[in-house]
């Protein structure tokens, strides 16, 4: 495995993986002091950050390595002046790992063929793994398992952090629930739900689409939601899609059909008073803040992964 690209490219024994280095990883920090002495991580941005950006940068910082911010709107590539193929090849003579946020999920799956180095998703329009890892990693601290436990996501069902999610928890045996309107603008991808219900029937958990709110999360130990306005979505989109998201908005009523017990997660930036309402991410049940930090943890976790594997340790 050289990249990190989508959920697809981790069997379950790599997930388990990265998830205890990044536990061990927050556990004793100090022990991984040196270990990017003399390495450079490039991060390309097309898109915002806030958490995926500071998180690879400090992490990066706290193993005594560089990171270097590229926004690729000042670029050759981001001018259509040079193509994703020369600038992977470019940038693997400068650097030991890439991490990109882009729009395009073919551009990076470019980059990563012609670069030499690690290339990381950082997030495209389709999937966002280095999320689902810290999300996997957050549910494993609270909840100490995650074979057998229902995960509830409800709300834009045709988005990188859903897709990312529901190939994760059917590889790790937890059984997913979506909630979206019946649309196919708002639906998962096929092909992804076609993968995931793989990935279950081999895990032996169970994917299920449903356009109930309250049937999603019915029993769930786990609540998920993310924003109805991605990065890539436009602006004139916002008032037909808060209309249309409107019944899965994550309020305390409906954090009551889950399990008592249940968490609540949000990959963040939260629209407060969109998707959830301040009562739930604010409340007692939301672990959205030890998620976000989560991201630090696991971003080291898999660059270290991904460079051992470079070196074939
Ligand atoms: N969750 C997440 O990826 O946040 P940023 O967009 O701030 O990086
Ligand atoms: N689905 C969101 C995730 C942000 C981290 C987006 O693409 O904007």
């Amino acid at each position: 495995m050289k990249d990190l690209l989508s959920i697809t490219d981790l069997t379950p024994a790599r997930i388990h993986s990265i998830l205890a280095l990044g536990l061990d990883l927050k556990r004793d920090p100090a022990k991984y002091r040196d270990a990017m002495r003399d390495r450079t991580l490039v991060m390309l941005f097309e898109k915002p950050s806030l958490r995926t950006r500071v998180s690879f940068e400090a992490g990066t910082t706290q193993m005594g390595g560089h990171a270097i911010y590229y926004d690729l709107g000042t670029s050759p590539l981001g001018k259509g002046k040079e193509s994703p193929e020369d600038t992977a090849r470019v940038l693997s003579r400068y650097a030991d790992v890439i991490m990109a946020r882009l729009f395009e999920h073919g551009t990076i799956v470019a980059l990563a063929r012609h670069a030499t180095v690690p290339v990381i998703n950082g997030l495209t329009n389709d999937e966002h793994p280095t999320q689902i890892l810290a999300d996997l990693m957050t549910i494993l601290e609270r909840k100490g398992r995650l074979q057998g436990l229902t995960l509830s996501y409800v709300g834009d069902g045709l988005n990188n952090v859903t897709h990312s999610l529901m190939l994760a928890a059917a590889k790790v045996g937890m059984n997913v629930r979506v909630g979206c309107p019946d649309d196919p603008a708002y639906r998962p991808d096929p092909a992804v739900v076609r993968r995931t219900a793989l990935c279950a029937g081999k895990s032996g958990s169970a994917v299920e689409i449903t356009a109930g709110p309250a049937a999603a999360v019915k029993g769930a130990d786990v609540v998920y939601t993310d924003s109805w306005m991605s990065y890539h979505i436009p602006e004139e989109q916002m008032a037909g899609r808060k209309a249309r998201f409107a019944p899965f908005q994550v309020n305390a009523a409906l954090m009551k059909r889950a399990r008592r017990g249940a968490i609540f997660m949000h990959c963040l930036p939260a629209v407060r008073g969109c998707e959830v309402t301040d009562e739930v991410i604010d409340g007692p049940q939301s672990v959205v803040f030890d998620e976000a930090e989560n991201r630090l943890h696991i971003h080291k976790a898999i660059m270290l992964h991904l460079l051992r594997e470079q070196a074939g340790a």
